[in-house]
């Protein structure tokens, strides 16, 4: 089967040295060389400062709320992978959601006033598939009612926003690195802060809150990352310009050979395009599910992502219906960009859809 994901395993005999290098130094955990190492390369090779390696991208937005002392309410994102919203519920916030909009498949600017109440305390959108946000507008209401803006950037480590990288953005921008990302440290992620002494503090929250020898200074998580993750960062790394390579052949093909049948992503004028993903929204769910089986009855899975949408989960307040976050939950998939399977995909979503609107 082919899966819509495929995890990259970079240079095994590399990978080996910096496992004999762990074995020397006996040091597996708790802030170890490597780790520390990471941190140093990602933040040269991202172009940003006080970035900090974490256990997996879950914590890591765990961890931005906990560092900022949120109460309230977060106004967020309907349409994304569900740890976006589970964090805000697990450090006990209430998600309060902003329909998206129905073509960039990311927050709607306009639909987060409405959505902001005396409660609120914060924004936390994402670039869903790498598309950056409408990030100058989330600012500007941010700054008019006093809110902390916390980015899950998961999807956007190939992104630049207006020649920035976009973990620049936002007082937290937090990133998935779990294997199935085109950079990973098998589990693990980063937290981006702007504050400098939040930064500070972040080190001591991730970490138990232990800040000294025999002191507990704050409450704390361990979100911390091993050296064996940090080794395969390091790797990964080193091979960044292969997986772009390769995935912007796919997506180019694609493009070419899709455009005319299916709805793509509406991309940000602003920022760069992203190479992580490849949705794919159809006319109607019975195109998708047509699609769907066509592709599976030649051992080729797609994934219905994001599905469902956030606010139909059963822990969240039904506030309000997030009708396009629905439609388009309801009718997308994303198709596999790697071992040569594009030709037969596009041939089967083409003929399939060719057949169903005859
Ligand atoms: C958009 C988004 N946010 C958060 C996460 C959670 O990251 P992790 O699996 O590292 O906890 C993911 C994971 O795949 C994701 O796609």
């Amino acid at each position: 089967m082919v899966h819509v994901t495929k995890i990259y395993l970079p240079d095994k005999e590399k990978y080996k040295s910096y496992v004999d290098k762990i074995y020397e130094s006996g040091w597996l955990t708790n802030n170890g060389p490597l780790v520390q190492e990471l941190e140093k390369r990602l933040e040269e090779y991202l172009g940003v400062k006080n970035l900090l390696c974490v256990s997996n991208g879950t914590s890591a937005i765990q961890l931005a709320y906990r560092l900022l002392e949120l109460e309230g309410e977060v106004v967020t994102t309907p349409f994304s992978f569900v740890s976006t919203t589970s964090s805000i519920a697990a450090e006990g916030l209430t998600p309060v959601f902003a329909d998206i909009d129905p073509e960039s498949y990311n927050i709607d600017p306009q639909n987060i006033e409405s959505a902001i109440t005396e409660k609120t305390s914060a924004i936390a959108p994402c670039h869903v598939f790498g598309n950056a946000c409408e990030i100058d507008k989330i600012d500007e209401i941010a700054d008019k009612h006093h809110l902390k803006v916390i980015y899950d950037a998961s999807h956007a480590f190939d992104v630049k926003y207006k020649d920035k990288h976009i973990l620049n953005y936002g007082d937290i921008s937090a990133i998935s690195f779990h294997a199935t990302k085109i950079f990973h440290t098998i589990e693990g992620a980063a937290i981006v802060i702007k504050d400098d002494a939040l930064y500070e503090k972040a080190k001591i929250v991730r970490s138990y809150g232990v800040d000294g020898p025999d002191s507990v200074g704050m409450l704390g998580i361990n979100a911390k990352m091993n050296e064996f993750e940090a080794a395969m960062g390091l790797c990964m790394l080193d091979e960044e310009t292969i997986i772009h390579e390769q995935r912007k052949a796919s997506r180019e093909y694609y493009v070419k050979q899709l455009k005319d049948y299916i709805q793509m992503q509406k991309k940000n004028e602003d920022a760069t395009q992203s190479y992580t993903y490849f949705p794919i929204v159809f006319r109607s769910e019975e195109e998708m599910d047509k699609v769907r089986s066509a592709l599976l009855e030649k051992d080729i899975a797609p994934r219905q992502y994001f599905y469902p949408s956030l606010d139909t989960l059963s822990y969240v307040e039904k506030r309000r219906i997030m009708p396009i976050s629905r439609d388009i939950s309801s009718r997308i998939l994303v198709i596999p960009m790697h071992s040569g399977v594009e030709p037969t995909v596009s041939k089967i979503v083409v003929e399939t859809l060719e057949k169903l609107r005859r």
